[in-house]
């Protein structure tokens, strides 16, 4: 009830609507819609009311709560259904375990806060409340697991385009998840997946934004490698918003590679990479290599050519651009 109460009062921003002609549209009692109007104001919403006109929403939360974020979203997969907490150990443990349930694809987990997050490689991801998008998208595409890599590469390219056309930040993508912003990592992406023989079964893909810190925010040790949205545009944004800009444009790249396959993808992040034609040092799980990264693969791997010429495909690991 209270996504269709939300949803009669965004059509008719700045109106009033009375509770009785709400009533009547959903088929529900007046109690009921005054019911949705305080459960909404509970979770931040602020709701104006008049005896003799009814309701006007003013302004939604200033933190992401899941039914603000559906409301506004056309999603046709991703967003369909988003589940907000105000924190969780690791939004992607809370993703599997819904998956696990049999949660739609689509559906998005998302905290304010979270206690363990999880970075590449076995590392930390720092997730403090109130500045932060800590999310997991439940996906069940049909693909060979060998393919995953390229939800991978979707999530930077969405991420990325946001950033750039929504909000000016010029933001690149080094190889295969950082998403960059002048040098600095703004946005990290981690996907991982339950395969059967060969199908997948389902794919969480996570990605973690930084928004408002700003630099004091940063511990001292990540200062020098991390920025956030909010130093790169000099003002505090509104996360809500961001977050729903980012997942309509997930969105529709989701449909398109269901529709069309990666080719798309693969093409945008080509240009928004930063890492193509560097010279570049991988490192891998017990060894490092060093060549000029010259392309990435159909599947996402990158091709670097090596000193001799020669050229090795390479599905992970961590680069580090020289020049
Ligand atoms: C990286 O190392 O670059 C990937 C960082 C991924 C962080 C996100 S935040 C939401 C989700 N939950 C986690 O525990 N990690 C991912």
């Amino acid at each position: 009830m209270e996504k269709e109460v939300l949803r009669l009062l965004r059509d008719k921003p700045d109106q009033y609507l009375s509770g009785q002609a709400m009533a009547r549209k959903l088929n529900v009692s007046r109690a009921a819609v005054w019911k949705a109007v305080e459960s909404l104001r509970s979770k931040g919403f602020r709701i104006a009311s008049s005896a003799n006109r009814g309701y006007k929403l003013e302004s939604g939360p200033k933190h992401i709560e899941g039914v603000d974020i559906e409301v506004g979203l056309p999603s046709r997969i991703i967003g369909r259904s988003v589940v907000s907490f105000d924190s969780l150990p690791s939004t992607i443990d809370k993703a599997v375990e819904l998956a696990q349930e049999g949660a739609p694809e689509g559906t998005v987990v998302v905290a304010d806060a979270q206690t363990g997050g999880r970075g590449r490689l076995g590392r930390r991801w720092s997730s403090p409340p109130g500045v932060g998008i800590w999310t997991s998208i439940i996906l069940r595409p049909s693909i060979p697991p060998r393919e995953a890599p390229k939800l991978t590469l979707l999530i930077a390219v969405g991420v990325a385009r946001t950033l750039t056309h929504s909000y000016g930040i010029s933001a690149r993508i080094k190889w295969p998840n950082d998403v960059i912003v002048d040098g600095k990592k703004i946005c990290g992406v981690l996907t991982e997946l339950l395969a059967e023989q060969d199908a997948v079964r389902y794919i969480i893909a996570s990605f973690g934004l930084n928004v408002n810190q700003t630099r004091s925010q940063f511990a001292p040790d990540i200062l020098s490698v991390a920025t956030s949205m909010r130093i790169e545009s000099g003002r505090t944004l509104d996360r809500p918003q961001v977050f729903r800009d980012i997942l309509r444009e997930l969105d529709e790249l989701y449909v398109n590679f269901g529709r069309h396959g990666s080719g798309n993808i693969i093409e945008q992040w080509r240009e928004m990479s930063c890492t193509l034609g560097k010279h570049v040092k991988v490192q891998l799980r017990e060894r490092s290599l060093a060549g000029v990264a010259r392309d990435i693969d159909a599947d996402g791997s990158l091709i670097l050519e090596l000193g001799d010429g020669s050229r090795l495909s390479v599905a992970y690991g961590d680069v580090t651009i020289l020049r």
